[in-house]
C-alpha cells in the first residue's frame, strides 16, 4: 500500500525546477540552433579558407586572396579579395560545404547576404544550392549595385527546388573586376519565429515543448575556455554580427571520435539572442560567467586577485544589460538592439565546474560587488564535478559557510549511481543554501565513447533520480539534463538529451523523462509512503507525490526499474473521493532500447483517462516504466 497525504505540505516546488542547460558542444550552436547554413563566413577560422574550395576551370592563383585589416577590425579583421577576368558561369568560384554539408527543403526560401565592396561595377555573384550529386537545388543572382570605397550588405532570396540533407552552396563570380567580399551568408526563412538570422526552428520548438523553468547558457566548458583569452566574453557577442569577434570553440579538438577542428563560435548566436530566446520559452534566463579561472581539465590559468576588476565588471554590466533601463548604458545597448523592455535576469552564474580555495576567493569578490549594487540577483556557485570526493566536500562546506544563494552540483555517473542516490538529498540541510542539479546525465559506457546510449536504462535511472530531487525541492531549487543537444556527424560528447542531423531532430528516451517531469511539476511537494518510509529503491520502486495548486491535481510519480509488474493500492489520506485520473506512461521492455533519426519515438509516452474508484485504489507500474498519475482532487 502506498498512501498519499494530500493534505499536508512538505515543501513548495520552485516554478523554474525543471530547466535547459545550453552549451555550444557537439554542433549545438553554429551548425545547431544558429541556422546560418554557411562555415566560416568572414573568414576568420584559423585557416581563412576551412569551408571553401576555391574552384572554377579558369581560376589563377592570386584570384581570391584573404586580407588581414588587423588592427583597425580587431572583430573582423579578415575578408576576400576577388578578381575576375571575363569570368562565365563555371570559372571561377567559391564552394562552402556548410556544417557537415547544409539542410535544404524543396519549397522553402533561402536567403544570401553577403557585404561586398567594388570600386567598379562588374561582377555578378550567382549562387546556387548543389545536393549530393552536384545537381543544382536552388539559384539565384545578385549584382552589386554600390561602387565605392564603403563596404555595403546586399540580400537576395531564392527558393529550393530539392531537399537535401548535405547540400553545398556554389558561388560563381561572372565578369571583369575586383570585389571585395565578407560575411556570406545563408539562411532559411522558416527559422524560429521567423526572425531573419535567427535560429533553427525544429531544435527550438524541442526546447519550448520540455516547457522548461529555466535556460543556463552559454555552457559549460565554453564559459572558461582552452585557456582565459579563448574564455566566453558576453560583450563580444552583442551588437550588428559581423562586429561579433569569433574564437575558437573549447571543444575544438580531437576528442573521442569526432575530431573537429573546424569548430568555432561565431557569435551570430550571443547573448542577447539567449536573452530573447528565454524570453521565447517562458524560462529564466541563467547566464554563467567566467570567474577569472580558466578550464581545469586543460591549464589552471588564473588571474591574479588583483587584476579581477574586468571580470567583476562584466557581471556588473551584464545585470545592466540585462534589467537596466534606456538611461544606463547597457539598458540603452539592449534597448538599441531591438529589446527596450528588460529581461528580467533574476539569477547569475559565477564559475562552471572551478574548485579550490582559488574559486572561493575569487568568488568572493564577485559577491560581493554583485550583492553590493544588485542585492536581489541570486547567484548560481559551482561545486564542481566530483559529488563524492575531497573537492565537492571542501567546495560545498566553503559555500555554505558564505552563505550562498545555490550551489551547483554535477554529476555524470552510471545508472546504478543514479539510483543508489534517489536519497542523496533527504539528509541535507533545509535551511541556507539551495541545490542547483546543475549537470546530470547516466552514462552506460565511457564519456564520449559512441556506445554511451541515451538507452532506455540511462533515463529510467534519472527518472528513479528524479523523484528524490523532486521529493527534496524544498532543497533542490532546480535541475537540468546535460548536454542538450549533439549533432550525429559532429559531436564531442555522449549521451545527450537531443540529437539532429540537417533537416531533423528527435528527443531520446532522457528528453522524454525531463519532458513529464516539467510538464508535471506540481507547485507543492506532499508525503507519499510505503511501511512509513519515502520509497526510494524498495521492491525496485522510485515514487514522489506533488500537488498542483492550480489545477487541484494530485501528480504521483512511479518508476519500477525491474522487469515485473506491479500492482500497489494507493490510499489518499485526508482526501476526497477521486473519480478520474490521467495516466502517462513511458515505457519499454528493452532498457538497451534508444530513440533514432529513424525511429524517433520507439521510447515516448502514452497518456490514458483511467477511473479511480474512491480514496483507494490500484495503479499499476509496469516493467520498466515511469507512470505518472494526475488525480483530480
Ligand atoms: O556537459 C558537458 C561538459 O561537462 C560541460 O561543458 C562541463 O561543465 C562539464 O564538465
Amino acid at each position: 500500500v502506498i498512501t498519499v497525504k494530500t493534505k499536508t505540505v512538505s515543501g513548495k516546488i520552485a516554478p523554474a525546477m525543471w530547466g535547459v542547460f545550453f552549451e555550444d558542444i557537439n554542433m549545438g550552436a553554429d551548425g545547431g540552433i544558429y541556422a546560418e547554413l554557411v562555415k566560416n563566413r568572414s573568414f576568420e577560422f584559423f585557416k581563412p579558407l576551412m569551408g571553401w574550395t576555391v574552384n572554377g576551370a579558369k581560376v589563377k592563383e592570386g584570384d581570391f586572396l584573404v586580407l588581414n585589416r588587423a588592427p583597425e577590425h580587431t572583430a573582423n579583421p579578415r575578408f576576400l579579395k576577388a578578381t575576375v577576368r571575363n569570368a562565365a558561369q563555371g570559372d571561377a568560384g567559391l564552394l562552402n560545404e556548410g556544417f557537415r554539408g547544409m539542410g535544404i527543403k524543396q519549397g522553402l526560401r533561402y536567403d544570401f547576404s553577403v557585404m561586398y565592396r567594388q570600386q567598379q561595377p562588374g561582377v555578378k555573384l550567382h549562387v546556387q544550392l548543389l545536393n549530393s550529386n552536384g545537381k543544382v537545388i536552388g539559384d539565384t543572382i545578385l549584382i552589386p549595385s554600390q561602387q565605392n570605397s564603403e563596404w555595403h550588405k546586399q540580400a537576395v532570396s531564392f527558393h529550393a527546388s530539392g531537399t537535401e540533407p548535405k547540400a553545398k552552396m556554389q558561388l560563381w563570380l561572372e565578369g571583369n573586376g575586383i570585389i571585395d567580399l565578407d560575411m556570406i551568408s545563408l539562411f532559411p526563412a522558416d527559422t524560429w519565429k521567423n526572425r531573419p538570422g535567427g535560429m533553427r526552428a525544429d531544435m527550438i520548438q524541442m526546447l519550448a515543448d520540455l516547457k522548461p523553468g529555466f535556460i543556463r547558457f552559454p555552457g559549460g566548458c565554453i564559459v572558461e575556455g582552452f585557456d582565459l583569452s579563448q574564455r566566453y566574453q558576453w560583450k563580444k557577442t552583442i551588437g550588428p554580427v559581423e562586429e561579433r569577434q569569433l574564437i575558437i570553440n573549447r571543444w575544438n579538438f580531437e576528442f573521442a571520435h569526432r575530431p573537429a577542428p573546424d569548430y568555432f563560435q561565431t557569435f551570430g548566436l550571443g547573448f542577447f539572442e539567449y536573452f530573447q530566446l528565454a524570453e521565447d520559452i517562458g524560462a529564466e534566463p541563467l547566464p554563467i560567467l567566467n570567474c577569472g579561472m580558466a578550464c581545469q581539465f586543460n591549464s589552471a590559468e588564473l588571474v591574479p586577485l588583483d587584476e579581477l576588476q574586468p571580470y567583476i565588471q562584466d557581471a556588473l554590466d551584464l545585470i545592466e544589460f540585462a534589467n537596466g533601463d534606456a538611461a544606463t548604458h547597457w539598458g540603452k545597448v539592449r534597448a538599441d538592439m531591438g529589446h527596450p523592455a528588460p529581461f528580467n535576469l533574476k539569477l547569475l552564474g559565477v564559475g562552471n565546474e572551478n574548485w579550490g580555495p582559488q574559486y572561493i576567493e575569487r568568488l568572493k569578490l564577485f559577491t560581493k560587488a554583485i550583492k553590493d549594487k544588485y542585492p536581489g540577483i541570486q547567484l548560481v556557485n559551482s561545486a564542481g564535478t566530483d559529488p563524492d570526493g575531497e573537492r565537492f566536500d571542501y567546495l560545498n562546506k566553503e559555500l555554505r559557510n558564505m552563505q550562498a544563494d545555490i550551489i551547483d552540483e554535477h554529476y555524470y555517473r552510471s545508472p546504478q549511481w543514479f539510483m543508489q542516490n534517489a536519497r542523496r538529498y533527504d539528509n541535507y540541510p533545509r535551511r541556507g543554501s539551495k541545490v542547483f542539479a546543475g549537470e546530470y546525465a547516466a552514462q552506460t559506457d565511457k564519456i564520449a565513447s559512441p556506445h554511451n546510449k541515451n538507452n532506455w536504462l540511462a533515463a529510467l535511472s534519472e527518472a528513479a533520480f528524479m523523484t528524490g530531487l523532486e521529493r527534496n525541492a524544498d532543497v533542490v531549487t532546480m535541475a537540468s539534463y546535460a548536454p542538450l543537444f549533439a549533432h550525429a556527424d559532429g559531436w564531442q560528447w555522449t549521451p545527450d538529451l537531443i540529437w539532429v542531423d540537417n533537416l531533423q531532430s528527435y528527443g531520446t528516451p532522457n528528453y522524454y523523462v525531463q519532458q513529464l517531469f516539467s510538464l508535471n511539476k506540481g507547485t507543492a511537494i506532499v508525503p507519499l509512503r510505503m511501511n512509513n518510509d519515502v520509497i526510494a529503491g524498495q521492491d525496485s520502486l522510485y515514487a514522489s507525490a506533488a500537488l498542483d495548486g492550480k489545477t487541484n491535481e494530485l501528480i504521483i510519480k512511479l518508476v519500477n526499474v525491474s522487469g515485473k509488474p506491479k500492482t500497489y493500492t494507493v490510499e489518499l489520506e485526508d482526501a476526497k473521493p477521486a473519480k478520474q485520473a490521467k495516466l502517462t506512461v513511458l515505457q519499454s521492455d528493452n532498457v538497451n532500447g534508444v530513440n533514432s533519426l529513424e525511429q524517433p519515438k520507439q521510447v515516448a509516452p502514452k497518456t490514458a483517462e483511467i477511473i479511480i474508484p474512491g480514496k483507494r485504489f490500484p495503479l499499476e507500474a509496469a516493467p520498466y516504466s515511469l507512470s505518472i498519475c494526475r488525480v483530480r482532487l
